[in-house]
């Protein structure tokens, strides 16, 4: 049994947190509600005394609250801290750090790790300031329930309902159940995209942000895996539990991979390496001229395809080996043929033209395609679409002999 604090935060959907919390209860766990001020506007504390049978926290000042300082107390003994629905509101104070109530100071107290399940106007939802808190949390590790489409309770229709409630504690469960899994193994990933140099100051590049790859390697860390990130060159922040080596070319990142493959137990390559670099590199930048300019490209190495060409050569199935492919059309079943020809054990193919899809954004929209199988994802964060990837790699992987998987 874990134990669970359940923030509750002032949303319409604050009285569907009673169910999530039985659903909780439901599959083994205890919970501890935590109520914002503008929750109890929506929802009695009463209600969830009964349902969770704890005390209900409602504020750092009530009296009898302090003598342990209840909210570094709390914040030690729990496995997990749940925040459904969360307000655009508290998602802005996790982000900023912003500690005026009990559930934010708690957040920032705690280190077990933090759901998320928004609930909020569309608009809310998809405004850059709310998208960038988002991105902020889930680039530190927090994870996220989508919200769901539908009827609004302020009259809208579109994005931003809180979840199902049973989705929502069957994340929870499944996050507090699959923590560990990856324990004492190692995963290799790679992301962000690769520079080619011209020069000096110009180089061949591509729109990769780093974050699917980030997302991966996070989301393997916290599984209890050894991460190893090869990470090209992104402003955004890597992992801090990780291994970061960084490299800039494609001829670097093919170095810093294949020297690392022995010990790896699952591959997976996010990064958008250059198909191509430039054949020769100018020492000083040069001077411009009237006429145009030729380029002469030479290939780089398929870093992937070398993973999988090495494998065969061993007669080997490790390391259990990721491909993604980024496509514009048809991408399926392109997606297909670069499963053959690299010889990974299963590709995760996204129409990067899709929206909400691909290069820079925070979600993702993948197909994972094996040799006779697919899966079709929806559209999701991009921590979810690194766990769907992280599930099937660990099937393949098998158990770890001599003890649990
Ligand atoms: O970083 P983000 O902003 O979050 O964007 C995510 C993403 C769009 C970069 C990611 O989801 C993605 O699709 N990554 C793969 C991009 C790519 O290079 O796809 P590709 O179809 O060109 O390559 C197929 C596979 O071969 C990839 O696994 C790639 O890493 C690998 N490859 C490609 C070329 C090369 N020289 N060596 C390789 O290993």
């Amino acid at each position: 049994m874990a134990r669970v604090a359940l923030g509750i935060t002032g949303g319409i959907g604050a009285y569907k947190a009673v169910e999530v919390a039985r659903g909780l209860q439901k599959r083994g766990h205890d919970v501890v509600a935590v109520m914002t001020r503008n929750a109890r506007r929506f929802v009695g504390p009463v209600t969830l005394e009964a349902i969770t049978r704890h005390p209900v926290v409602t504020s750092q000042w009530t009296a009898g609250t302090n003598a342990d300082i209840e909210h570094i107390s709390l914040a030690s003994s729990i496995d997990l801290l749940l925040v459904a629905p969360a307000t655009a509101n508290i998602l802005g104070k996790f982000a900023g750090g912003i500690a005026d109530d009990f559930l934010s100071a708690l957040y920032l107290a705690t280190a077990a790790p933090v759901l998320v399940a928004p609930a909020m106007n569309s608009n809310m939802l998809e405004h850059p300031a709310v998208r960038q808190n988002i991105g902020t949390l889930e680039a530190r590790g927090v994870l996220f329930v989508e919200p769901g489409v539908g009827y609004l309770a302020c009259g809208w229709t579109g994005k931003g309902r809180l979840a199902e409630p049973d989705d929502i504690a069957e994340a929870a469960d499944r996050l507090l159940r699959g923590s560990r899994s990856l324990e004492g193994r190692r995963v290799l990933v790679t992301a962000g995209p690769t520079f080619e140099d011209l020069d000096p100051v110009r180089f061949i590049g591509n729109r990769s942000s780093g974050r699917m790859g980030f997302a991966v390697a996070r989301e393997a860390a916290r599984r209890g895996a050894l991460v190893t990130l090869v990470a090209g060159p992104t402003s955004i922040d890597p992992p801090p539990n990780a291994e970061l080596v960084r490299v800039r070319s494609a001829a670097e990142m093919h170095e810093a991979v294949m020297t690392r493959l022995e010990s790896a137990d699952i591959v997976v390559m996010a990064a958008a390496v250059a198909d191509y670099a430039p054949e020769s590199k100018d020492d000083r930048k040069p001077a411009k001229a009237d006429q145009g300019l030729t380029v002469t490209l030479r290939r780089t190495p398929d870093i992937l395809a070398g993973i999988g060409a090495w494998r065969v050569a061993r007669g080997s199935a490790r390391p259990v080996l990721v491909g993604f492919a980024a496509e514009t059309d048809d991408a399926v079943n392109k997606g297909r043929k670069k499963l053959a020809s690299k010889r990974a054990d299963f590709v995760a193919v996204n129409d990067v033209l899709e929206p909400g899809a691909g290069f820079e954004v925070e979600t993702n929209v993948v197909t994972l395609v094996g040799p006779d199988w697919e899966e079709a994802l929806p559209l999701q964060p991009k921590s979810s679409v690194a766990a769907a990837i992280l599930d099937r790699a660990e099937r393949l992987l098998g158990p770890q002999a001599g003890g649990a998987a």
